[in-house]
């Protein structure tokens, strides 16, 4: 396969990507402050609105009543566009026909029958949680990117579309879970290709171990629960993939350490799998396992499934094109694609001067919000600074569906409305 999938969704908090930029159960009810304000909206009420978008406006996730007033607001303190709202619920992960759904309940056949079915799952849990959990709960410093506008979803400054599934790590430890998986969307602002999506899926892993599991072995807390991880692991992969070439690349994460990446050898790369480590013993002393020790993983399902299926764009999970969703059926792990057709892709360059607050972040944003799904890359192509100190970026935007031909009309028309409104919304200077 062609694509650079080594790029697919990077895990966030990783060394490189520092660089770079970037239930609780049934207590969902805590993590929706306004949830009482759902029951006061109907959905009836809303759509005799004309002006709203046809989104689905009162959602149950987990329970939980979700409405559209609950998560996009017109607000500084919010940057949820409608485009992210009308994805919560949706739950690609537990649909047992589609290729994440598959491939979750692959990885749960893999830890029941090497561990008696002693993990508990979780796929349910509410996507809206506090900054609270989703960064000081694991250490994520004051000053990481990850915290920033530009790289999570805010609906207030108090509160976030979860932006990983460790928001949930400590929640679940003081629930007194020692042993368990959380699958679930997560949300991202980031740049446009084939294989980045604003929403994507993880799947969390945490054991908990008491001091009679390592103590016979002579070996201290850290190190017996690193090698029990890299076991534990290598035979995931080994379950998902055969037998292939594996290694281990050391890293850093608020969360753990050591900290590890786990790549596997596949079409000729490296690719890295998912991120690791041994708990920072921080955060078990703040959930009640003082004298414990314990590892966590967190893996991207698109990743392993765009391998796995050979699915060649990140949009393609969201498709409910039968020729798309006819191709998976339960149980079946790496059936392989058939591409239906490659349309072809059209490519408009929009070239302005930035202003100091510019990210390509909002950029992808508003193409999003014109185009949705028909957008397949947006790409920086030049970049440019004058005697004056102004400086000029060239975007090249390749409009693609994946279920049919675009018309030139319809190109334009996107086009001409992206335009407007980076010219709207950003403040940039088109030239
Ligand atoms: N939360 C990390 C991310 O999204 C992934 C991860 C890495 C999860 C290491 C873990 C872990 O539990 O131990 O980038």
């Amino acid at each position: 396969m062609a694509m650079a999938l080594s790029s697919v969704q990077a895990t966030l908090f990783s060394g490189a990507s520092l660089l770079r930029r970037s239930d609780t159960l049934r207590s969902f009810t805590l993590c929706i402050p306004f949830s009482s304000m759902a029951s006061s909206v109907s959905t009836d009420n809303l759509s005799r609105k004309k002006w709203r978008r046809p989104v689905v406006s009162v959602l149950d996730v987990g329970g939980v009543k979700i409405s559209r007033e609950d998560v996009v607001r017109d607000d500084p303190t919010n940057n949820v566009p409608d485009t992210i709202f009308s994805k919560l619920g949706l739950q690609l992960h537990r649909r047992d026909q589609h290729p994440l759904g598959i491939l979750k309940n692959a990885i749960y056949e893999y830890f029941d029958s090497n561990y008696s079915n002693k993990f508990n799952k979780f796929d349910d849990l509410c996507p809206i949680v506090s900054v609270k959990e989703n960064f000081d709960d694991v250490l994520v410093p004051e000053d990481h990117v990850s915290r920033s506008y530009n790289d999570t979803y805010y609906i207030d400054p108090q509160t976030v579309l979860r932006c990983h599934t460790s928001a949930h790590q400590a929640g679940l430890l003081r629930s007194g879970y020692t042993h368990f998986l959380v699958t679930g969307d997560v949300y991202r602002r980031d740049s446009i290709d084939s294989t980045h999506y604003p929403v994507f899926h993880q799947m969390e892993g945490f054991r908990v171990f008491v001091p009679d599991e390592w103590e016979p072995s002579g070996m201290d807390a850290t190190s017996y629960a690193a090698a029990d991880l890299k076991k534990c692991l290598e035979g995931l992969a080994r379950h998902l993939f055969g037998a292939v070439e594996m290694r281990w690349v050391d890293t850093y994460f608020p969360f753990t350490n050591p900290s590890f990446e786990l790549e596997i050898y596949f079409n000729e790369e490296w690719l890295e799998v998912l991120g690791c480590g041994v708990t920072e013993q921080e955060i078990l002393k703040r959930n009640g396992h003082p004298n414990n020790v314990a590892w966590a993983f967190g893996l991207g399902l698109e990743r392993l499934a765009m391998v796995l299926f050979d699915i060649p764009d990140i949009r393609l999970f969201w498709s409910s094109d039968e020729r798309f969703t006819s191709q998976f059926s339960k149980g079946q792990l790496g059936v392989k694609f058939k591409p239906f057709s490659k349309y072809p892709p059209c490519y408009k360059d929009m070239s302005f001067w930035i202003n100091e607050s510019f990210t390509e972040n909002n950029l992808c944003e508003v193409v999003r919000s014109v185009a949705g799904d028909l957008v397949e890359e947006v790409k920086l192509i030049d970049n440019f600074t004058n005697k004056k100190g102004m400086t000029s970026h060239c975007y090249r935007i390749a409009y693609r569906s994946m279920e049919r031909s675009l018309t030139d009309d319809e190109i334009n028309d996107l086009q001409w409305k992206v335009r407007e409104l980076a010219e709207s919304k950003l403040k940039v200077t088109l030239r």
